[in-house]
């Protein structure tokens, strides 16, 4: 929804920050991370989500078709929840929805240093697909990591 534009802007900075040991970024001349939300709104290609909880954001995940394995299929491009909502499966929800909301082919992707995002997608991935999931370990080229390939709904 277009007015989750600006919240999903600042919880993309905090999340940034929260991983800024592993992802080296600074700051532009306005203080901020940044990213390049808008195509989100913009292209079919493209697709956000919010995670609310009683009402209130906790998290949002932004969806693209950048597959690293395969030519095509969704790819998770950025997926935070916040502090205050961890541990108790808001992430495993808000992943569950966002796999229903895309079928077909998916990849889902972690930073070789974020292991605790490994844990979280090997558990929410290995329920969701039955573990019917192949993993792959991408060692050359711009990006570089662990990534989970499986099909929504599971075949
Ligand atoms: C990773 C993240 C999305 C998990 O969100 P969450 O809402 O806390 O996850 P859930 O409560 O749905 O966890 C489901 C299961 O995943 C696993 N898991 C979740 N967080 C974990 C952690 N920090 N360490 C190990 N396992 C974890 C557990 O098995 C958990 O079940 P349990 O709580 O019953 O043990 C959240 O910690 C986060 O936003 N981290 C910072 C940003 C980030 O790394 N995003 C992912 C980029 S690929």
């Amino acid at each position: 929804m277009p007015e989750d534009r600006l919240p999903i802007y600042r919880m993309l900075e905090l999340y940034q920050y929260e991983l800024s040991d592993i992802w080296d970024q600074d700051l532009d001349g306005h203080g901020e991370f940044g990213y390049a939300l808008d195509r989100y709104f913009q292209s079919s290609n493209c697709k956000a989500f919010v995670a609310l909880v009683a009402g209130k954001y906790a998290g949002f995940a932004l969806a693209d078709r950048a597959t690293k394995v395969a030519a095509d299929g969704n790819w998770m491009d950025q997926f935070f929840v916040l502090k205050k909502y961890r541990r108790v499966q808001v992430g495993a929800t808000l992943a569950r929805a966002v796999f229903e909301a895309l079928p077909g082919y998916w990849e889902v992707g972690q930073m070789p240093a974020n292991l605790p995002a490994q844990a979280f997608w090997r558990r929410t991935i290995g329920e969701f697909s039955d573990n019917a999931h192949t993993e792959h370990a991408i060692t050359a080229g711009w990006w570089q990591g662990i990534v989970q390939a499986f099909n929504s709904p599971p075949k």
